[in-house]
């Protein structure tokens, strides 16, 4: 199997309409289009839904539902806020800043920039409660090789444990250095 990308990842929402203008007034993420039936196809139950499909770039596609006959939507309550949610990547530390401003003119709270080491986040909060976080990638070369080397040993340490592994500290501890790999 070859898996070719994510044709696109849906969430419920609470209103389309403000989901749609916020993804274009802050995010600048066009409408792409607007599915709508007063069944469900496959049940054929009477379940009006509104599924809308947003420009997320080069082909990324980030999709809503509003089920306006469902219960008020909520939350994984045992899971903490910032464990779920949606990134997406920008150009560079300059567009990251600049979105960090236009996203706290629009009245958004930002947590951020936060150092990850090989990118830098913020993070703030769309109108139905979904994260979301803005990556601008600041790895240095060899970075993302020695991270993808030990990534398989860490997750059999950590499935042991439970405790943080130590492989990748190279990255906070400002220990990363490039190995020569001329000889
Ligand atoms: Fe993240």
């Amino acid at each position: 199997m070859e898996i070719k990308k994510i044709h696109h990842v849906a969430y419920r929402c609470k209103d389309a309409k403000e989901t749609v203008e916020f993804y274009r007034d802050v995010l600048d993420m066009d409408l792409v289009l607007a599915i709508s039936e007063d069944q469900v196809p496959s049940t054929k139950d009477p379940d009006p839904y509104m599924h809308i499909f947003l420009d997320a770039g080069q082909g990324n596609v980030l999709a809503f539902f509003e089920i306006p006959n469902s219960p008020p939507m909520g939350r994984d309550e045992n899971t903490p806020v910032w464990v779920q949610h949606i990134a997406f990547e920008v150009e560079d530390m300059d567009a990251l800043l600049a979105a960090r401003d236009k996203i706290e003119a629009a009245g958004l709270d930002v947590i951020g920039p936060t150092d990850h080491h090989i990118f830098k986040s913020i993070y703030f909060f769309d109108p139905n409660g979904h994260r979301l976080e803005l990556v601008a990638n600041v790895d240095q070369p060899g970075m993302l090789e020695k991270l993808h080397e030990v990534a398989p040993a860490m997750i059999d340490e950590w499935s042991v444990t439970k405790r943080a592994p130590r492989h990748a500290a190279f990255l906070h501890d400002g220990e990363f250095e490039l190995e020569d790999t001329s000889i």
